[in-house]
């Protein structure tokens, strides 16, 4: 096959669909694709709820711990998703270490998103 340039624009036309697919199906699984907001809201309460109140009522049992409910008023809940992708925690010195998968982190961050008082 003659290389011309019809057929250089044609082939990055089939990569670029193929990109776009990919992202779109990146973005459909992060955005609520298969996000599961009941599990988000069970790792919470194994993990979290000693310390924090977790639900839309409640005091924190540990004064000190913010309430999940003001985490957006607090930043954009996109940074709290890197910082649990990262693995970093500030401010935790009794809390064990977390791995997550991005799955994980998509149902908390979702279940997250159901409480917030704005
Ligand atoms: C052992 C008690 C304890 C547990 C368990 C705990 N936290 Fe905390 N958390 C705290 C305390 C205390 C603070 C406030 C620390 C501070 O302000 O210095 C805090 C602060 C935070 C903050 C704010 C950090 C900041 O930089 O302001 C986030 C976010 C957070 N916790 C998320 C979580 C998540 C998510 C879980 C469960 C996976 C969790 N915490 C489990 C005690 C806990």
């Amino acid at each position: 096959m003659k290389v011309t340039l019809k057929t250089i624009m044609l082939g990055l036309l089939v990569v670029g669909i193929l990109v776009a697919g990919a992202i779109y199906l990146t973005s459909f699984i992060l955005n609520g694709g298969s996000v599961d907001i009941e599990a988000g809201r069970q790792f919470a309460e194994s993990n979290c709820s000693r310390c924090h109140s977790i639900g839309p009522a409640g005091a924190s049992p540990l004064e000190a711990a913010p309430l999940f409910r003001t985490f957006a008023k607090r930043w954009p809940l996109e940074s709290l998703e890197e910082a649990l992708a990262e693995g970093i925690f500030t401010g935790h010195p009794e809390m064990p270490e977390f791995e997550l998968t991005s799955q994980q982190i998509a149902n908390f961050i979702g279940y997250l998103e159901t409480i917030q008082q704005r």
